[in-house]
């Protein structure tokens, strides 16, 4: 465990050193070679044959488990009404929170570094701009993404088609965001046989159980997600906010941000692919988590581009429950056989330009492609 954050803490002051000299650049998944696809996919899949490092303290096998086991613990515990439906997080967890953006960006910035590093991966992380697969931008729809290719990308529905996706009676969080996902197991593409060893969340009391080894199943609603991942008509309405609290809660279509109310850009990417990608807590076992994210820190980083006083822009609470508020020491806590955890000022410049934090990437953007 010292080892870990020893070569982690050498990694971030040789960054510093260095200042943010050459960008990672990050580019949209269609916008990458055949050749730079498949060193990607290899990358994500070598995560899946090395030990975990976090065995001592999770029922976890491999690296890629490691990541799951974070993000399902540092979620955090949820309400449910009488019927076993979601009807809110408690947390403070890293959702609904001022914590959200920042917490991912450095969970991204991490596991580009675990697939550099660890896997000898010699891209950056590349991300997913779903809005060019839906009506409002040509797209043919949503099913058809070439993300989803069987040969060049992550491989597609579940085998048996969907199952449709509802909001149960008297709450607001549609079906299969919590417990066992919907929909069925894929059965092309890199990620069909892959095997998901802890039970999806939330984790029982706090403790994360192993279970006897899922399939990864997706569950497509494309008409669902179709206005939430519209450019001109919703993600530009999220950009447009300018107090970066509604702008972060916009992510979500959370009341206030003056989104109308849907699944909005984060959980429109999330209930879009469905199946694991839907649940709360361990969306992040299937590979596109990453590439979705990647997408929604870009229109974060976007948003910062617009005025220098975005950079370190900050707030929202530290409960979902709106108690609290987020400053600029906030911890971002991941397990740390992860990463350590630090204050969302480490994170807040993809350039680190001030010197206080880390990171040095950029994204590339696809119009025109
Ligand atoms: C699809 O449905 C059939 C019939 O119910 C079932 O036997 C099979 O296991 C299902 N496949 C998947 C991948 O869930
Ligand atoms: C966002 O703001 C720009 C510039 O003011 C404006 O042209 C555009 O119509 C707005 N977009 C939406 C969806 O409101
Ligand atoms: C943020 O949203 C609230 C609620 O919709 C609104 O009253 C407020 O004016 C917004 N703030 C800014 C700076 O746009
Ligand atoms: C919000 O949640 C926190 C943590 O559970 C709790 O201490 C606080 O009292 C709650 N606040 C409200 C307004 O319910
Ligand atoms: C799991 O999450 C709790 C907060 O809910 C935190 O206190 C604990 O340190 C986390 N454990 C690990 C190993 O990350």
């Amino acid at each position: 465990m010292k080892q870990i954050i020893l070569s982690f803490l050498l990694y971030v002051i040789g960054s510093w050193a260095a200042g943010c000299g050459e960008p990672r650049v990050r580019k949209e998944w269609r916008a990458l070679s055949p050749s730079e696809k498949s060193a990607y996919i290899s990358a994500v899949n070598c995560l899946w044959t090395l030990p975990a490092k976090g065995s001592a303290v999770f029922p976890v096998e491999t690296r890629h488990d490691d990541f799951a086991a974070m993000h399902v613990n540092a979620t955090g515990p949820a309400a449910f009404n009488s019927q076993g439906d979601l009807i809110g997080l408690l947390g403070p967890g890293i959702h609904q929170v001022g914590v959200f953006l920042p917490w991912h960006r450095y969970l991204l910035w991490v596991y580009e570094t675990a697939l550099k590093e660890e896997c000898g991966y010699q891209g950056a992380q590349p991300y997913w701009d779903w809005s060019l697969d839906v009506p409002e931008n040509g797209g043919a729809q949503f099913n058809a993404s070439p993300i989803f290719d069987p040969v060049t990308g992550f491989g597609g529905n579940g085998a048996n088609g969907s199952v449709p996706v509802t909001i149960p009676p008297g709450t607001t969080f549609p079906t299969g965001l919590a417990g066992t996902p919907l929909g069925s197991c894929i059965d092309d593409g890199p990620f069909a046989n892959k095997l998901l060893v802890l039970d999806p969340g939330p984790p029982p009391d706090g403790i994360l159980t192993a279970g006897t080894g899922r399939c990864l199943k997706r569950n497509f609603q494309p008409g669902l997600v179709d206005g939430a991942l519209a450019w001109n008509a919703n993600v530009e309405l999220v950009l447009n906010l300018t107090a970066y609290v509604n702008f972060t809660r916009g992510f979500d279509a959370l009341t206030g941000s003056g989104i109308p109310s849907g699944p909005g850009i984060h959980g429109g990417g999330h209930i879009g692919v469905g199946g694991e990608m839907a649940n709360v807590w361990s969306s992040i076992n299937d590979p596109l988590f990453y590439l979705h994210h990647g997408n929604l820190d870009r229109i974060w980083a976007l948003w910062q581009k617009k005025s220098p006083e975005n950079i370190y822009a900050h707030g929202g609470p530290i409960y979902p429950n709106g108690t609290g508020v987020t400053t600029l020491d906030s911890l971002m806590y991941m397990s740390e056989f992860v990463a350590p955890s630090l204050p969302i000022r480490t994170v807040q410049d993809t350039l680190n330009r001030n010197g206080e934090g880390f990171l040095c990437y950029v994204y590339e953007e696809v119009y025109g492609l």
